[in-house]
């Protein structure tokens, strides 16, 4: 757990995901650095156990929580406006909540699972508080997503993937989301004291696919024993968060804190623009 941060002390941190695995170790370390520390859940009461095990752990006790249900556009805006309810500024959002499906299942809006959580949600709650972030200035966004960005395609002709569904097509199509998410943001926040960043945690051994059966099931357990912990996994997000070091660098990708480069694909400036519009449209927020 890294040591106690003069200047994380006040900060507020946002750290979705908080529940369990790398999100969940982020929010820990953070709040072992003495930020207060708000903890992105969709269910309350396990929220509540897991604000009070890392307050016993850390011994900070300014610790909150956003409940949302980030696979619902009409939950997460209510999640934000809570938020923002209680806190006018921001300084730190981790969005690391994600699954894997093993199976195509959709969501209250009727979209793909894996596109709304992994992608949707991260675009849908930053704009949400962009404001707040901008008034925090200066602040950071960090997105955890992973090495599946390299096999993505965005499918446009078919994006809720509802023609032909495969889950490896799903997840790097929302882990190239993220990337294209994160990059277009980054030129659009320019001047603004605001950085953004993505990054992949590695191999991490988590609830991620627990219950899934398949090939990412079976993999998942048997690579459990050499996987990182959550610890490990987090400690980029965790820098990219709060060092000194990675203060006013953005639109960057980072694997073990250092530098990274992305697939092609994942820096096409159109692609992201198109992506941004759409998303923009599927949430009901003005491009
Ligand atoms: N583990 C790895 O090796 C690895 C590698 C690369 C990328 N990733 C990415 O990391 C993300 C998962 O993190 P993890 O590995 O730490 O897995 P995890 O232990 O399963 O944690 C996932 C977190 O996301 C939350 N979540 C899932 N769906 C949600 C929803 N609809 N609304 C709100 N929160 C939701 C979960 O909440 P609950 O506690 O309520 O379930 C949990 O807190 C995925 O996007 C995955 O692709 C993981």
């Amino acid at each position: 757990m890294p040591p106690s941060n003069e200047a994380m002390k006040g900060r507020i941190c946002l750290v979705t995901g908080a529940t369990s695995g790398i999100g969940k170790a982020t929010a820990t370390a953070l709040a072992a650095q003495g930020a207060t520390v708000v903890l992105g859940c969709r269910n309350r009461e396990k929220g509540e156990a897991v604000k009070q095990e890392i307050s016993r752990a850390t011994g900070n006790s300014s610790l909150d929580l956003m409940v949302a249900d980030l696979a619902s556009i009409a939950s997460t805006k209510k999640g934000a406006a809570d938020f923002l309810a209680r806190y006018p500024k921001l300084h730190v959002l981790v969005n690391q909540a994600g699954l894997y499906l093993n199976e195509r299942t959709p969501t209250p809006d009727g979209l793909e699972t894996m596109f709304a959580v992994n992608h949707l949600a991260y675009f849908l709650l930053t704009n949400l508080l962009l404001d707040a972030l901008k008034a925090g200035a200066p602040a950071r966004i960090v997105n955890g997503s992973g090495g599946a960005e390299a096999m993505g395609k965005i499918h446009f002709e078919d994006l809720q993937l509802e023609k032909k569904w495969k889950p490896m097509a799903a997840l790097a199509q929302s882990k190239l989301g993220n990337f294209l998410f994160t990059y277009e943001l980054a030129r659009r926040l320019e001047g603004t004291g605001v950085t953004v960043n993505v990054m992949h945690p590695g191999g991490v051994k988590t609830e991620l696919g627990k219950g899934q059966g398949g090939f990412f099931g079976f993999l998942m357990r048997m690579m459990g024993p050499f996987m990182l912990t959550p610890e490990q996994g987090a400690d980029t997000l965790v820098w990219l968060a709060s060092s000194p070091e990675a203060e006013g660098i953005t639109g960057r990708y980072f694997i073990k804190r250092k530098e990274a480069k992305s697939s092609a694909r994942s820096q096409d400036k159109e692609l992201a623009a198109r992506l941004w519009k759409v998303s923009a449209e599927l949430c009901g927020l003005k491009g």
